[in-house]
């Protein structure tokens, strides 16, 4: 029933809400009281006099005078820039010790929380800026280019995963399974340019969690701390699951990455959203309704839908017999054909909150894959208590901008 109503409601509005927020628009974060304009002033005295007239004496008691000024105001000036450091500002010297509290410096790769959201914030204001686009919004194949971004790694040897944004290179690029993610690398290429300082590593699972958050999903806790590689770090081709596959096969990938079965049906159902292309991956077609909102629809799907193949010509997919216009994946059939993975769909199927709290820490997980734990650190989200980065979305600005 929430699901329903949600569908019903603009991107914007079903999104999560809930705290309190503050919208920041471009320019309004971390708005400190600006500077006054220096005033600039002659320098030329009226009347000013040279040689030995009596005005000359005048001039040296004045020049004396302005002398003394000058230096008593530099010695209040000192005692200012003082006590910033060791009085009243002694925080802020502290807090670029500790880099906490929007200290923290985007020119050397590291942002504060507002310079994060204001990322977040960019991009959700792309999100629908171009209605031709699939189904209105980029959302999904932003949560797929985080996911295929991250879902590379091998917890054996540590190769792989979110850390390095290896995808810009051609042999990654060029995998079978990245097919059609270039439109996801150059919806964010604007917000990259706007904000030079976030590594690709970054921008990437960032905008992945934007648009889940956008689309009306959960929370998801993210840290900064990527940093981008060069090409030889490109992971071989294979990493990435295949759609036309059995549970076994899925497991030897999700298990590679260091996942349970419950992890693996719960971030299955982000095929909530977005669509088969058959010019990407061949197959072709929506998995749900309502494919730019997040729910627990494709679960309810699965289990009260008839699924029997399509008759075409492309490759083996499943078809839904009430409207023929949907359509799961080998891949999906299997999570309520395997006995393991049938106990979590049915439980997210039941309860969309309990698929909401576990998918927020499964992709949270997955966006973290292959980082090492000290990049975290660098940044104040470690070092303020290590707590991780929960952005608000802008369905939460907007309600608390209303209320000023
Ligand atoms: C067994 C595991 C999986 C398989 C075989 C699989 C396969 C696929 C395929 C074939 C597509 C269609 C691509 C296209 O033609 O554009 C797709 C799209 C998508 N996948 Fe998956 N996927 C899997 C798991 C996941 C996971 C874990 C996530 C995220 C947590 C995810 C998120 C998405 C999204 C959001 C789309 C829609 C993209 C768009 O609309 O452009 N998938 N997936």
């Amino acid at each position: 029933m929430a699901s329903a109503i949600r569908a019903t409601m603009p991107m914007r509005m079903r999104a999560n809400v809930g705290t309190t927020a503050i919208r920041r628009t471009a320019g309004s974060q971390v708005r400190m009281s600006a500077p006054k304009p220096c005033r600039a002033y002659s320098t030329s005295p009226q009347g000013g006099n040279s040689g030995g007239s009596p005005a000359s004496g005048n001039n040296v008691i004045i020049g004396v005078g302005v002398l003394a000024a000058a230096g008593l105001g530099f010695y209040f000036y000192n005692q200012e820039g003082k006590k910033d450091i060791l009085g009243v500002g002694a925080g802020r010297a502290e807090n670029k010790l500790t880099g906490s509290k929007g200290k923290a410096n985007p020119a050397n790769g590291i942002g504060s929380f507002q310079d994060y959201q204001q990322v977040y914030n960019d991009i959700a204001d792309r999100l629908e800026h171009n209605p031709e686009y699939d189904d209105g919004s980029y959302g999904p194949v932003l949560v797929r280019l985080a996911w295929h971004a991250s879902g590379t790694y091998n917890k054996e040897d540590k190769s792989g995963g979110s850390n390095g944004a290896t995808m810009r290179f051609a042999p990654e690029a060029n995998h079978g399974a990245n097919a059609g993610l270039l439109a996801a690398r150059d919806f964010l290429e604007p917000i990259h340019a706007k904000h030079p300082w976030i590594t690709y590593s970054d921008l990437w699972t960032l905008g992945g969690v934007a648009a889940v958050q956008e689309m009306g999903g959960p929370k998801i806790s993210w840290r900064p701390g990527r940093s981008d590689k060069e090409q030889e770090h490109c992971t071989p081709d294979g990493r990435l699951p295949d759609g036309d596959k059995g549970s076994d096969h899925i497991r030897f990938i999700f298990y590679r990455m260091g996942f349970n079965d419950q992890e693996i049906v719960a971030l299955s159902g982000a095929h909530a959203l977005g669509r088969c292309h058959t010019d990407r991956s061949g197959f072709e077609g929506p998995w749900t309704h309502s494919p730019i909102s997040f729910t627990n629809e494709y679960y309810n799907l699965l289990f009260n839908e008839k699924w029997s193949f399509r008759k075409w010509g492309g490759p083996k997919q499943y078809q839904d017999k009430s409207t023929g216009g949907l359509m799961m994946l080998t891949t999906d059939m299997a999570l309520v054909q395997d006995s393991s993975f049938r106990k979590y769909a049915n439980q997210y199927a039941e309860s969309e909150d309990k698929f909401f709290e576990d998918f927020s820490k499964a992709y949270a997980k997955l966006l973290e894959l292959g980082v090492p734990e000290e990049n975290f650190k660098k940044f104040e989200t470690a070092l303020d208590g290590g707590r991780p980065f929960q952005f608000k979305s802008t369905a939460e600005q907007e309600i608390e901008q209303s209320k000023k």
